[in-house]
């Protein structure tokens, strides 16, 4: 295994190669992020890892430059940095890298971190050996109004899918400006819906004949789960420059390889959102138990009907989001004229813990309530041809979802 150091900063070159030399990994230095750009494809390294605080390139820029070359996209990389804070961490990450190291640092920490990382890139992307049906499901996850639960519902939906038909299924982060599908899932940005846009640094937007199912392929990220995810871009601005036509053409890229497709949407119709909503075999509609809430959703349910969606695809969850004094189910039901499907329960402590862990409660082992309804719906979710028999090697979570089922039809 090669691996390519790059720091300016003589002293750290020296502690680092000789700690990884001597754990039996070939190393190679370079000084700078000039350098290394340019010896990068020749050395072709199984992980870099690079220094933050470097003059003329610092770390950051490094990185989104080796994220945007093709050669170099897909190469594990840590970074070396001086503080610890917050910032920097999303800073690191926003640039793309998968892990970084406080200095100074422990030897063997660096040893198990960079074994780790080698180990993690081992992972074979997707659900591997099974092929998609033929038909893809997609369901879309909505609100018109923001913070009532989509993106974690459509992240669990995800993960939840996946693990009861270990089939291919990728989660569509479609909040251009902000999506945080790969954070809530702890993915390093390594590659993101702006690499299906356009080429970094030279600028040229690329053109869609150009975008093909082996491109989407490798920039989709891949959960430990099996889940894949095609991030938002890390800018809003590169999520300015994605449209409709491109969205379509993507679609019908993913439709040909997984079984399930689900979006995470953004609070509003704009076209790119459409496109999902109108593909959406079942769209997902959150609401909350207040008066703003239930407004926007009636307005929602509105421009549906306007549409021509028939009701059966609107799928309508009351997701208590606050504690208290909400407005009670029929009422909401009469106001909307609209059944509501499933109520999820006031939860702020796995979820926000999901949420910091990148561990949706889904794909916990424990029969906590949480996972139990968020591996049902998926259930619920799944295509009528997989809910009908029993699957040639079900999986157990499969195996605890049906038996659930059975005692509740008895
Ligand atoms: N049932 C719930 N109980 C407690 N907190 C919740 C619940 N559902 C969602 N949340 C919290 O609400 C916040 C917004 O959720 P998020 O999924 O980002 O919403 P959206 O994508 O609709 O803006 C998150 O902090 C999430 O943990
Ligand atoms: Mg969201």
């Amino acid at each position: 295994m090669r691996i390519l150091v790059v720091d300016d900063d003589p002293i750290v070159l020296k502690m680092v190669t000789v700690t990884l030399s001597r754990a039996g990994y070939e190393v190679l230095t370079a000084r700078d992020g000039k350098e290394a750009l340019m010896r990068v494809d020749s050395i072709q390294p199984d992980l870099i890892i690079l220094d933050v605080m470097m003059p003329e390139m610092d770390g950051y820029e490094l990185c989104r430059r080796l994220r945007g070359k093709p050669s170099t996209a897909a190469i594990p990389i840590m970074m070396l940095t001086g503080t610890g804070t917050l910032e920097s961490k999303i800073a690191g990450y926003e640039a793309g890298s998968d892990d970084y190291m406080l200095k100074p640092f422990e030897p063997a920490e660096l040893e198990a971190r960079v074994r780790a990382l080698l180990r993690r890139r081992a992972i074979p992307p997707g659900v591997v050996g099974v092929k998609p049906e033929m038909t893809s499901h997609i369901i879309a996850v909505f609100s018109l109004r923001g913070g009532m639960g989509v993106s974690t519902l459509a992240a669990n939906l995800a993960v939840g899918l996946t693990r009861i038909w270990n089939v291919p299924t990728v989660l569509v982060d479609m909040v251009f400006t902000c999506g945080q599908c790969a954070l809530m899932l702890n993915l390093p940005l390594r590659s993101t819906w702006a690499n299906l846009t356009r080429i970094p640094f030279t600028g040229r937007i690329i053109p869609l004949s150009e975008v093909d199912a082996t491109m989407v392929n490798q920039v989709l990220l891949t959960h430990p789960s099996g889940v894949r995810v095609l991030a938002a871009p890390p800018t809003p601005t590169q999520g300015e420059e994605i449209d409709a036509e491109r969205v379509t053409h993507v679609l019908t890229l993913l439709r040909k390889q997984h079984s399930y497709i689900v979006f995470d949407l953004p609070h509003d119709f704009k076209d790119t959102t459409l496109v999902a909503l109108d593909a959406a075999h079942q769209i997902v509609y959150l609401t909350a138990p207040d008066i703003a809430s239930v407004h926007a959703a009636s307005r929602a349910l509105e421009v549906f009907e306007e549409l021509g969606y028939p009701r059966s695809k609107i799928f309508l969850i009351l997701n208590w989001t606050f504690q208290s004094r909400g407005l009670p189910r029929k009422d909401i039901e009469a106001a909307l004229r609209h059944p509501i499907d499933l109520v999820i329960p006031f939860a702020p402590e796995p979820l926000v813990d999901a949420i910091n862990t990148g561990m949706p409660p889904v794909s916990k082992q424990a029969e906590e309530p949480l996972t139990v309804l968020f591996e049902d719906l998926a259930f619920v979710l799944s295509k009528e041809e997989h809910k009908a028999q029993q699957p040639a090697s079900p999986t157990a979570v499969w195996k605890r979802v049906w038996r659930r089922q059975q005692k509740r039809q008895q």
